[in-house]
């Protein structure tokens, strides 16, 4: 898997989540609307893994997190990416890393609409 992707000019690497500032975080899900306050992503971090698109100063241009649950099942949420970079690859790239991160695990989520082709081609079927 890349561990760099480069969506228009900005090259993005993928850090841990945990090392990422809340007020970051909180910014990248307001910029698509989303009510995540700074304390909601602090509680997020805690209960779960994951990973932000970071440039080269520091900027998160996407998330993803996983939620283990047990040892053979996790869910996927907070799959976000910067509306000026939508449409390049980068929910694709993130989404490989989660996948890689979780394998072995069963994954369920709850898709938007915005993501629900993205998740079909990776594999993931309609439940309701
Ligand atoms: C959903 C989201 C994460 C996708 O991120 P992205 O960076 O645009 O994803 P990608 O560029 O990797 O595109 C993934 C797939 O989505 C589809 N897609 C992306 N942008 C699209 C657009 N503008 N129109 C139609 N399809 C689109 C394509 O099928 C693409 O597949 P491809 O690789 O075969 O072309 C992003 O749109 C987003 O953050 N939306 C708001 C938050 C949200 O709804 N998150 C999902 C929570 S479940």
């Amino acid at each position: 898997m890349r561990q760099s992707v480069r969506l228009k000019s900005f090259e993005l690497v993928a850090r841990d989540i945990a090392d990422v500032d809340v007020h970051l975080l909180h910014a990248l899900t307001a910029s698509v609307g989303w009510p995540h306050r700074p304390k909601d992503w602090d509680f997020l971090i805690r209960a779960g893994k994951g990973l932000a698109a970071i440039d080269g100063i520091g900027r998160v241009f996407g998330t993803a997190m996983w939620f283990p649950h047990g040892e053979d099942f996790a869910t996927v949420g907070l799959v976000v990416t910067s509306p000026r970079t939508q449409a390049q690859g980068g929910g694709r790239w993130l989404m490989d890393h989660v996948l890689e991160h979780c394998r072995g695990r069963d994954l369920a989520l709850n898709s938007t609409r915005a993501a629900h082709g993205l998740y079909l081609s990776l594999g993931f079927v309609d439940e309701a």
